[in-house]
């Protein structure tokens, strides 16, 4: 039995995953598998050159007694702009969709009751199997969708997080995969997230990398700043385009707030009342203090920023968004497919 109430950002044995593999130029049938196991040539080129890329998305036990699943179309494109990026081949928008819908219904019994305010987390993942030693493209792929029943990816919304800028660690290059979602991203993410880790800081904020001068985003998350009854988000060909932050965007403008997406210098931090970390794990998570350090570690701090958290126009915002989830605020967009 699942103690709903302990739900945190874990992994936790579920009935199925469903999974389906391209060979020989085509997709086969998409089975579903109760063990989580996959066995996998030692020489794949997930394995040696980080052909992966994945997605994550929720679905939720609804007010209504239906389940809703948020904008699995957006996170089907993502993953295919993904795999075009890595030169492999991907399941179409409605071969992800359906296969997606699958998972859920077979797991269902895992999806958090609607009084939990919990969620089941959704994981594609597409990687490069096959035995090769060459570096390129697999053509071999495994397409595959895991799920988990989750809680809170921090503290939640009431649990505000301190960040640290990280000045000596970029996660991605200039003109590279930053706005990919691939495995190799988190990879170069984890050594400022371990340093963050020690030093206090659940969240890590990077700047652009070819200036640092602008802020890009969390290790895992989107930034967004409130001021002046405006959400701001970074304009950054080097972030990951988040699907949560392009819904608040518009949920903002629902609400009649103005937005801005633009470049965000870092000395803006200083001007704004509100900042958040912003995607499907974290929901929104506020951001209570910013401290713009040398080294992550070092006692050395050049500037500290406060904020109100979580700010009203951030609950605003999340109670509006999670109430499309939950079948609570009517759905004027379209986003949620329901089962
Ligand atoms: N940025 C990074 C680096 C992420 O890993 C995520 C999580 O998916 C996000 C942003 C948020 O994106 P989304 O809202 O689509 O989950
Ligand atoms: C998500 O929010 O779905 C993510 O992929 C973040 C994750 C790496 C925990």
């Amino acid at each position: 039995m699942i103690d709903w109430s302990k739900l945190a950002f874990n992994y936790t044995k579920t009935n199925t995953m469903v999974c389906a593999s391209y060979k020989e130029g085509k997709w086969g049938h998409v089975e579903s598998r109760t063990c989580d196991d996959i066995t996998i040539s030692s020489l794949s080129a997930s394995l040696h050159y980080g052909v992966e890329c994945f997605e994550g998305l929720k679905a939720f036990n609804c007010k209504d007694g239906k389940i809703r699943i948020f904008r699995p179309d957006e996170n089907a494109k993502r993953l295919i702009r993904s795999a075009n990026y890595l030169g492999i081949a991907s399941p179409s928008e409605e071969m992800f969709v359906e296969m997606v819908k699958q998972v859920v219904l077979e797991n269902k019994e895992f999806i958090p009751p609607y009084e939990t305010r919990a969620s089941l987390y959704i994981r594609p993942t597409l990687i490069g199997i096959g035995p090769q030693l060459g570096v390129k493209p697999s053509d071999e792929v495994l397409f595959m969708i895991m799920v988990a029943p989750v809680g809170a990816y921090a503290g939640g919304i009431d649990a505000p997080v301190p960040a640290v800028i990280s000045r000596e660690y970029d996660r991605a290059a200039p003109k590279g995969s930053g706005s990919y979602k691939v495995g190799g991203n988190y990879a170069a993410s984890l050594y400022a997230g371990i340093q963050a880790k020690k030093a206090g800081y659940p969240a890590v904020l990077y700047l652009d990398p070819k200036e640092n001068k602008f802020i890009d985003e969390f290790s895992s998350s989107n930034f967004f700043g409130i001021k002046e009854n405006t959400y701001i988000t970074p304009d950054s060909s080097t972030v990951l385009p988040s699907i949560t932050n392009k819904s608040l965007e518009q949920v903002a403008k629902d609400l009649g707030y103005k937005t801005e997406r633009r470049p965000i210098p870092v000395e803006e931090l200083s001007t704004f009342e509100e900042v958040g970390e912003c995607g499907t794990a974290v929901v929104i998570t506020p951001v209570a203090r910013i401290d713009d350090k040398p080294s992550i570690c070092g006692e050395e701090c050049t500037k500290s920023y406060s904020y109100q958290a979580a700010g009203p126009i951030s609950r605003k915002l999340y109670n509006h968004l999670t109430g499309i989830q939950y079948g609570e605020v009517e759905d004027t967009h379209g986003w949620c497919v329901v089962l």
